[in-house]
């Protein structure tokens, strides 16, 4: 059995190269057309970016999904990103805390506040792991790195393709619910890149979470990083293999979560501040991103990174500007034009 810190360094290095993107399965925010406006009468100064979600102010619509933790290179990379994510006013997610709660030498790889003092900060834990532990523990966890929100991520599909992963996913529901009534933060139910369907939101939103985080398919695949991950000709690769673009496009699960009236943060392949700017448009507070901030950072550091999220932002508020809304939230009713293929997929699931 591959130690976490291992496993933490395997998903790193599979994410970033890009071989484990779903092959067929986009997000479907392609087919979001925003409606260009010629007279927006509008300066790019007054443009207001500014956000709110699960009790985090936002400069602007955008969090750095939560990925890493455990080893040097991981520890390196949650500074740099928490950082950057401060200089910008985003929020900041660390990756999943398990590794510090199992061996606390590793806590520090997961410690941001000295470098990023007054970021949006985002804990991380499996719901199964959540479940063993119990709420005490769960605060505990937020309290030693500072959070400002905790995230407790949804991921049966990849767990199951790890040879060693959970196999009982029962009483996550009511997991997630103890913790939204006992945790001293917001509590933010997150996928990992299958999304969230229109039962689960409904669930979700039954519970009184304070957000949720979609993450749904069209970018980084994580039963791809398992399948990438498992030797040759194993039972795991090749049920990897088979379920590669399993999930639901990312697009159907923020309309999904958003006739659910929950704070939504967009993630799973969002890759261009025109990507935010359609999950906005489509019910989402905020936008997340994981694998591309990560491989700005390899490429070029912490530098790398800020001069990413800042076009990134450049990029939401001139969209913003060309639909004719002074504040990014007024893209949720915006003029647009919905393509055939996500209209089909909203038919079908009764989504309005
Ligand atoms: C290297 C890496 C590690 C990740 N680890 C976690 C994790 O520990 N907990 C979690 O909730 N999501 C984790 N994710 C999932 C991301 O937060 C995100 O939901 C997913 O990658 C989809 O976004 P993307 O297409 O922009 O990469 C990880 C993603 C990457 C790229």
């Amino acid at each position: 059995m591959a130690s976490i810190s291992q496993r933490k360094a395997d998903h790193i290095e599979v994410a970033a190269s890009g071989e484990a993107d779903f092959r067929h399965r986009s997000t479907l925010l392609e087919e979001v057309h925003l409606v260009h406006q010629a007279l927006p009468e509008l300066a790019v100064a007054e443009i207001e970016l500014s956000t709110e979600i699960a009790g985090m102010r936002l400069a602007a619509p955008l969090v750095v999904s939560g990925m890493t933790g455990g080893t040097a290179e991981a520890g390196q990379i949650n500074r740099d990103l928490a950082r950057a994510a401060e200089t910008v006013g985003l929020a900041f997610g660390v990756g999943s805390q398990r590794a510090m709660a199992q061996d606390p030498d590793l806590e520090s790889t997961f410690q941001v506040r000295d470098v990023a003092p007054g970021v949006a900060l985002i804990g991380n834990l499996g719901v199964v792991q959540a479940r063993a532990m119990g709420t005490v523990k769960v605060a505990e966890l937020a309290r030693r790195i500072g959070a400002n929100a905790m995230a407790i991520h949804l991921n049966p599909a990849m767990e199951l393709i790890q040879q060693d992963g959970d196999r009982d996913f029962r009483g996550a529901l009511d997991t997630i619910a103890r913790l939204v009534d006992a945790l001293p933060v917001p509590v933010i139910a997150k996928e990992t890149g299958c999304g969230l369907s229109a039962q689960a939101a409904r669930s979700l939103a039954g519970i009184g979470v304070h957000a949720v985080d979609v993450s749904g398919a069209g970018g980084t695949s994580w039963v791809a990083v398992e399948a990438r991950r498992a030797p040759d000709n194993s039972p795991a690769r090749r049920l990897g293999e088979e379920l590669w673009d399993w999930g639901i496009p990312t697009a159907v699960s923020v309309a999904a979560c958003a006739a659910h009236d929950l704070p939504i943060i967009a993630t799973g392949g969002l890759r261009s501040g025109l990507d935010v700017c359609r999950a906005i448009a489509l019910g989402a507070t905020a936008g997340g991103l994981a694998a591309p901030v990560l491989r700005a950072q390899r490429d070029h550091g912490f530098d790398g990174v800020l001069t990413y999220l800042r076009e990134l932002v450049h990029s939401v508020r001139t969209v913003t500007l060309l639909c004719g809304c002074r504040r990014v939230g007024e893209l949720g009713k915006t003029p647009r034009h919905i393509g055939l293929r996500l209209r089909t997929w909203l038919d079908d699931l009764g989504i309005r």
